[in-house]
């Protein structure tokens, strides 16, 4: 089961997962007619207030940039704790990192889950698959004590991978994945709604600031919302929720998702826009026009979200710039938008999973 958005989502890195994303009028066809999307609206009042932004029991967690690419967080699994450093990704919902078991390359290079020293472990044998654009891996369920900083699940059914195909290169040990569970699939409870129902978070909301440019500074943050974090109100906006296959199968995880993916005749003309030439798989423009190109504005549910060209113009490891568009590999029937991290490092970003929505609102 996927959640197609309103508005594009998240990635966090170019291997890993995206929540394909619905604007506004993908959502009004769907509920064919403008009536119905007020009834939604309404019954989905915004219960903004609600959220706690005094921070009472706020768990805001550090992230590290790496390259602009990725972010990765520390999380402990195990008794005594063992660390990894995680990619936290609303585009899938899974936790899972290497087991001492696995032989693969990619398995050896990172840290390795040792279960004979951990007093909490408790073993399954049941076997899952997970397939990322970027790579595919195969491991088992088992169950332990899993800590992001002060937040404690005991028992977290999570994944052990014994076998790694592709990932050659990443930078994190595994992934730990914040969308909802498949509901079509029997998949373990995701640590985020295990959290929610032992009550160990306040609202079911966490939140992500992903820095520019440093390594350091970038957070998600569980159970409210920090202010400080951004400027101006949050825009919510609904989500919708499609029936599709589950994760898993390999349209779900194409590539891309750290850039700005969208139906291929807009992201065409954004190219002949700019006069990004390409090469390869990118589109490249000339370094020294990028601050005369304009804005792309994203319009989601009714409000202008600019991108600038400073943005959406990266620099490739040999200093050449190149547009963040990307065409998007996965066919949908409706147009629609994968925001990456070019875009969320502009928005700070809310998944207010309690009333399905996601807020938006220019980062600090
Ligand atoms: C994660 O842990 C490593 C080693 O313990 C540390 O160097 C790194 O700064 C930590 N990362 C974050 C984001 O805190
Ligand atoms: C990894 O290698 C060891 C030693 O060669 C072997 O006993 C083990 O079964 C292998 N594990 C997997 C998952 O293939
Ligand atoms: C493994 O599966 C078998 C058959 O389904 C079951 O009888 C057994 O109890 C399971 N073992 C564990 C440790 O879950
Ligand atoms: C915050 O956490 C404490 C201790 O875990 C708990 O007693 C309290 O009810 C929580 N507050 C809220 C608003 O959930």
């Amino acid at each position: 089961m996927k959640w197609l958005v309103l508005l594009g989502l998240v990635v966090f890195t170019e291997c890993i997962v995206k929540i394909p994303l619905r604007r506004v009028k993908t959502m009004r066809k769907t509920l064919s007619g403008k009536n119905m999307l007020n009834n939604v609206l309404m019954e989905h009042p915004y219960r903004l207030p609600q959220i706690s932004f005094h921070g009472s029991n706020l768990t805001i967690h550090p992230l590290r940039n790496i390259r602009d690419t990725f972010y990765v967080g520390n999380i402990t699994i195990g008794t005594p704790p063992q660390e990894f450093q995680v990619v936290f990704d609303t585009g899938s919902a899974v936790l899972w990192v290497p087991s001492v078991f696995c032989n693969s390359s990619t398995c050896s290079t990172h840290v390795r889950f040792r279960h004979h020293q951990s007093s909490t472990f408790r073993p399954t044998n049941k076997t899952f698959w997970i397939n990322y654009g970027a790579g595919r891996m195969k491991g088992v369920v088992a169950h332990d004590t899993v800590r992001i900083g002060d937040l404690v699940s005991t028992d977290q059914p999570f994944g052990l991978s014994m076998a790694e195909y592709g990932f050659e290169g990443r930078r994190f040990d595994g992934i730990l994945g914040l969308n909802y569970p498949k509901q079509s699939y029997s998949r373990p409870i995701p640590i985020f709604d295990k959290l929610k129902n032992q009550g160990a978070i306040s609202e079911p909301v966490f939140a992500f600031y992903l820095s520019k440019d440093e390594q350091e500074g970038s957070v998600v943050m569980f159970g409210g919302v920090d202010h400080r974090y951004y400027k101006g109100e949050l825009n919510w906006v609904p989500l919708v929720r499609v029936a599709s296959p589950y994760e898993g199968q390999p349209n779900h995880g194409d590539t891309g998702s750290s850039h700005i993916q969208g139906p291929g005749r807009l992201v065409d003309n954004i190219q002949k826009l700019t006069g990004a030439k390409p090469r390869g798989s990118k589109h490249y423009v000339s370094c020294s026009v990028v601050n005369t190109l304009p804005s792309i504005v994203f319009t989601i549910n009714g409000i202008n979200y600019p991108v600038p060209a400073q943005a959406y113009i990266l620099k490739d490891s040999r200093g050449r710039c190149y547009t963040a568009f990307r065409e998007k590999r996965v066919r949908t029937s409706t147009e629609s938008w994968v925001l990456g991290d070019v875009f969320l490092r502009l928005y700070f970003s809310v998944f207010d999973r309690g009333n399905d929505r996601i807020g938006l609102a220019l980062a600090v």
